[in-house]
């Protein structure tokens, strides 16, 4: 009998129990059952161990699921706290599209009115918020000296606005000098060097337009008179209603001169430094004891 033909059972019907096989076929028939019987022996083990070895791997791999400090886990639909979400609303807008026949009232010549037009989308954005409201803050701020339990704040996006304002100045440096971005030879000593500023705002808007991660979805349609399919920016965003938020500054608006040279001590507990920032697993994050003043 040939080798082949010596392994032939396990090889032509696995599900066939050579134990319970009642045809005997001689010595090289009982080699095959017990070589049929040593190989389902290693084969149960190996998957036992494979097994065992799977499971360890999945175990191991969620419990290695590192727990993000700086950044809240995509899973996570929490949002941090701001003193001005109960001023977020929301409303679908349609973008000006920004091309001849769309344009924005913003796309006019560098003028007073359109210094007025920006400086009335931002201008109030220092805001004075209570202590209550500052202790929940996940940065500390300072309180305002000679402005008893209130506290220093600017929401972001009027820091935004005031970036582009100054990026759009140093784009029209004839109108505003002082904007000019500075190279070697342009340089004159009135002006400030803007070139610093406006590249930290670039790089701002950057961040804060990938922090934000707008998915509004912008589509292309079927034009017959170019007989092409063609972008369309005109579509519906979902936004958060800017006036309430200008809103909920005006009404805080610190309206006397803030005086950074005065330190002020208090009780509000820092927590970047004591605190992780909450995530799922730190769903207890709670705002820290305010004693009273
Ligand atoms: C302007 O500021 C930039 C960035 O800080 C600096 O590299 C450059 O030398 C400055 N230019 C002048 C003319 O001072
Ligand atoms: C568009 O395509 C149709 C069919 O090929 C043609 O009759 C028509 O002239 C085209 N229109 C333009 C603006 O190219
Ligand atoms: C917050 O934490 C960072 C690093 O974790 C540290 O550099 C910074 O000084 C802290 N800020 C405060 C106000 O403690
Ligand atoms: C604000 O908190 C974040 C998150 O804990 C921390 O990384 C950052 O350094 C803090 N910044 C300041 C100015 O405290």
């Amino acid at each position: 009998m040939s080798k082949e033909q010596e392994y032939h059972p396990l090889i032509s019907d696995p599900a066939d129990d050579i134990d319970a096989d009642p045809s005997p076929l001689g010595p090289s028939s009982w080699t095959a059952r017990w070589t049929s019987k040593i190989t389902r022996g290693m084969l149960a083990g190996l998957l036992t161990v494979e097994t065992v070895a799977l499971v360890i791997s999945i175990v191991t791999l969620f419990k290695r699921v590192p727990h993000p400090t700086c950044t809240v886990p995509a899973s996570s639909q929490r949002v941090l706290y701001s003193p001005a979400l109960s001023a977020v609303e929301h409303e679908v807008q349609v973008y000006n599209v920004g091309f001849t026949g769309d344009l924005s009232p913003f796309q006019r010549p560098s003028s007073p009115k359109l210094d007025q037009m920006w400086s009335d989308l931002y201008n109030f954005g220092i805001s004075r918020i209570t202590k209550e409201e500052a202790a929940q803050l996940p940065n500390k701020t300072h309180a305002i000296p000679g402005d008893p339990g209130h506290y220093i704040a600017e929401l972001d996006v009027f820091h935004n606005l005031h970036c582009l304002n100054k990026v759009r100045m140093a784009l029209d440096p004839d109108y505003y000098p002082d904007w000019r971005i500075s190279t070697t030879n342009n340089h004159i000593p009135s002006q400030k060097n803007a070139t610093e500023h406006v590249g930290h705002c670039i790089d701002w808007i950057r961040q804060s337009i990938m922090c934000t991660g707008d998915t509004s979805v912008i589509v292309w349609q079927w034009e017959n008179w170019v007989n092409a399919s063609i972008v369309k920016g005109n579509v519906a965003h979902t936004c958060r209603k800017f006036d309430k938020l200008q809103e909920w500054a005006k009404d805080r608006m610190l309206l006397k001169a803030y005086d950074p040279t005065v330190h002020i001590e208090d009780d509000i507990v820092d927590r970047n430094s004591t605190r992780p920032i909450p995530t799922q697993q730190n769903s207890d994050y709670k705002p820290g004891p305010i004693s009273p003043e």
